[in-house]
């Protein structure tokens, strides 16, 4: 005697949701830790560049912020390089140097003044600070979760097979 329909369909939705389960609570992490996590933003920082320091001296950001300074200089000439994003301009006494980039690394950089523009110029130093954002392994774990419950599905279904 052949089981009922209605039984066999819920025997098999059943089966499913149990191998499903790592994926939805893989997108269920994903989500809710993105939605913890600050959204990726546009981020402007007037900077003063004077003899001899930046001010501030320490710039926060997240990310996959996306970054644009405005140095002024109030003195002489001097230079911005920041180590490891490629970043170095010039600003001239009075003038407006305007650099923009994506904060796509995580991590502590070192900001530098590139212009010899005094005796303590060595010393002109500042900080950038790219805070991980949690988004990213939110996402990363919400895929991982849900390719593990497809490999898991998919050779559950595949053994069932005549
Ligand atoms: Cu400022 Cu060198």
């Amino acid at each position: 005697m052949p089981t009922p329909p209605v039984r066999t369909r819920w025997h098999r939705l059943r089966t499913n949701l149990v191998f499903l389960a790592p994926a939805l609570l893989g997108i269920a992490v994903g989500v809710g830790w993105g939605w913890a996590s600050p959204m990726p933003s546009k981020r402007s920082f007037d900077v003063t560049a004077r003899q001899f320091a930046f001010e501030p001296g320490i710039l926060r950001v997240n990310r996959g912020d996306r970054v644009e300074l405005r140095v002024r200089s109030p003195d002489v000439t001097h230079g911005l390089y920041i180590d490891g994003y490629g970043v170095d301009g010039k600003v001239t006494p009075h003038g407006e140097l305007v650099v923009r980039f994506t904060a796509d690394r995580p991590g502590r950089f070192a900001l530098r003044c590139s212009r010899t523009c005094g005796v303590f110029h060595p010393f002109m130093t500042g900080q950038l600070v790219v805070e991980p954002n949690l988004l990213f392994p939110g996402s990363v774990g919400a895929a991982a979760g849900a390719a593990i419950g497809a490999v898991v599905y998919a050779a559950r279904t595949g053994r069932r097979e005549p």
